[in-house]
C-alpha cells in the first residue's frame, strides 16, 4: 500500500458517489465518515472493534469501520447504512421492531444485510454466528432475529 505520511487529499466510493476528502493518515474510516463526510449512521461505540455499531461493507463484506483507516479504503466499494434505504432489511426490522434505543442498529443493518447477500437460506446456528460481532445493550436480540427472517422471507419474494 502506498504510505500516506501528510494530511492527503483522497477519494473514497461512499454509496456509490465519489467523494473528496482530506484525511490524515492516522483517521481511521468511521471518523473520517461522520465527521468529514456527513455520513453519521455509523456509530462510535467502543472505538476498540467490539461492538459493531460501526459497522460498515467494504466491497460487500462488513468491516467495523473503528478500526480501518480511512486510506485502506481507497478503491474500495464502501457501503454504510445510508445507502440501504428502501431494503428489505431496513422493512424488516420496522415491520418486526428490530430496536429500541437504535444506538446498535445501524450496525446491526449492515451486517445482517451483508448476512443475507451471503446466506440466503436460513440456518440459525449460521445467523448467530454472523451476528455474533454486535452488541445490543438493549438486549433487544429476539426483534433483532425476527427482522432478519422476515427480511429473508421479503427478499425471497422479490421485495415488497
Ligand atoms: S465502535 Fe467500532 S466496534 Fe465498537
Ligand atoms: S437497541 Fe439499544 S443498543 Fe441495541
Amino acid at each position: 500500500m502506498k504510505a500516506y505520511r501528510e494530511v492527503t487529499t483522497i477519494v473514497l466510493n461512499v454509496n456509490d458517489e465519489k467523494r473528496h476528502t482530506v484525511v490524515r493518515p492516522s483517521d481511521t474510516l468511521l471518523r473520517v465518515l461522520r465527521e468529514k463526510l456527513g455520513l453519521t449512521g455509523a456509530k462510535p461505540g467502543c472505538e476498540n472493534g467490539d461492538c459493531g455499531a460501526c459497522t460498515v461493507l467494504l466491497d460487500g463484506l462488513p468491516v467495523k469501520s473503528c478500526l480501518v483507516l480511512a486510506v485502506e479504503a481507497i478503491g474500495r466499494k464502501i457501503t454504510t447504512v445510508e445507502g440501504l434505504k428502501n431494503t428489505e432489511i431496513q422493512q424488516a426490522f420496522l415491520e418486526e421492531g428490530g430496536f429500541q434505543c437504535g444506538y446498535c442498529t445501524s450496525g446491526f443493518l449492515i451486517n445482517a444485510y451483508a448476512l443475507l447477500e451471503k446466506h440466503p437460506v436460513s440456518d440459525d446456528g449460521a445467523d448467530r454466528e454472523w451476528l455474533e460481532s454486535n452488541l445490543c445493550r438493549c438486549t433487544g436480540y429476539e426483534g433483532i432475529s425476527r427482522a432478519v427472517e422476515k427480511a429473508r422471507t421479503l427478499k425471497a419474494q422479490g421485495g415488497s
